[in-house]
């Protein structure tokens, strides 16, 4: 079985890939302040351990899930941002080129400033946010880097989470099981794509040789309010508590982009995972265990 060294295993999306990748992968599975059982818990900004573990392990394939996602915490604190989000991608590549392993930096739709919705890879990225220039940083890092690296940009990610962390959905349903109303933009956009979906195209590519650049995002533009429309009509909740309201009434520490949407049509022609609409997704995320 190849090895694969599995960063942020203790996140929503590592939480998934975990579950999933260790049939078929010899897994060596990454926390950091979260220990989860089958996990070791690294600080990835720990250069000599990083190298020294990679060393050991000798990973043909490094899935790099890690990050400080929190687009305002990492406003706030932009040096930790920096060095979460891209010195760890340095020491990962600097890792990788010892052992000749192949690394897939899980990147984002917020590289894009928003101003025009139907990203591809061949468009030009303006950051708004501290959180999407240090994700610019590292995937410069991985595109410069020799050896067949790949960035695989993802879309607004939903679903339930698996041991910890958190998404929006998540956060929609919890609110309708405690009753709370719950205020959803009506003026953002973006293509969602289920959890579940997303690990299956990602444990897909790290079993192929592809490599540069590639978009992961689900088969829809959909704005935050409607995705609730249909979360609500796929779950059976009472849509009564979803309340439309406007992203220009919010008060955030990053600024927001208006339609980071993302066109991936390249991906869903070289992949067997279907990329799925909201539809499907929630559908399958309601039936799902
Ligand atoms: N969620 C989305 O909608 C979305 C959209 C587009 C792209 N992405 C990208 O997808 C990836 C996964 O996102 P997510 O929502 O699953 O994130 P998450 O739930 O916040 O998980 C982040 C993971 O990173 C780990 N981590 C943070 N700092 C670390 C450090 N210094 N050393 C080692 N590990 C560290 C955390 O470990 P502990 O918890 O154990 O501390 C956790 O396992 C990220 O790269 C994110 O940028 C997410």
């Amino acid at each position: 079985m190849p090895a694969m060294l599995l960063t942020g295993a203790s996140g929503f999306l590592g939480g998934h890939l975990l579950e999933k990748t260790s049939p078929h992968w010899n897994l060596t599975a990454l926390s950091h302040t979260r220990p989860l059982p089958g996990t070791l818990a690294l600080d990835l900004r720990d250069r000599e351990a990083v190298l020294a573990l990679v060393r050991t392990r000798r990973p043909r394939v490094i899935l790099h899930t890690a990050a400080k996602a929190n687009l305002d915490a990492c406003q706030r604190h932009p040096e930790e941002a920096a060095a979460v989000n891209t010195t760890t991608v340095a020491i990962l590549l600097e890792a990788a080129a010892e052992v000749k392993a192949r690394l897939i930096l899980v990147s984002t739709d917020m590289v894009f400033d928003g101003a025009r919705g139907l990203y591809n890879e061949e468009d030009e990225v303006h950051p708004l946010s501290v959180y999407g220039a240090t994700k610019v940083e590292a995937e410069h890092l991985v595109l410069a880097a020799p050896g067949s690296h790949l960035v695989a940009r993802a879309a607004l990610i939903y679903g339930r989470p698996r041991h910890s962390g958190s998404s929006f959905s998540q956060w929609i349903e919890n609110r309708l099981h405690n009753s709370q109303q719950v205020p959803l933009y009506t003026d953002q956009f973006r293509s969602p794509i289920w959890v579940e979906n997303l690990a299956d195209a990602l444990l897909e590519l790290a079993g192929m040789e592809y490599s540069g650049l590639l978009h992961l995002g689900g088969a829809n533009r959909i704005d935050r309010y409607t995705f609730a429309t249909q979360l609500c009509s796929a779950a059976g909740y009472d849509p009564a508590l979803l309340q439309p309201v406007s992203m220009h009434t919010a008060v955030s520490d990053a600024p927001r982009p208006v339609d980071v949407s993302l066109d991936s049509s390249r991906a869903a022609a070289l992949l067997r995972t279907p990329l799925l609409d909201t539809r499907d997704g929630l559908l399958r995320m309601t039936r799902a265990r």
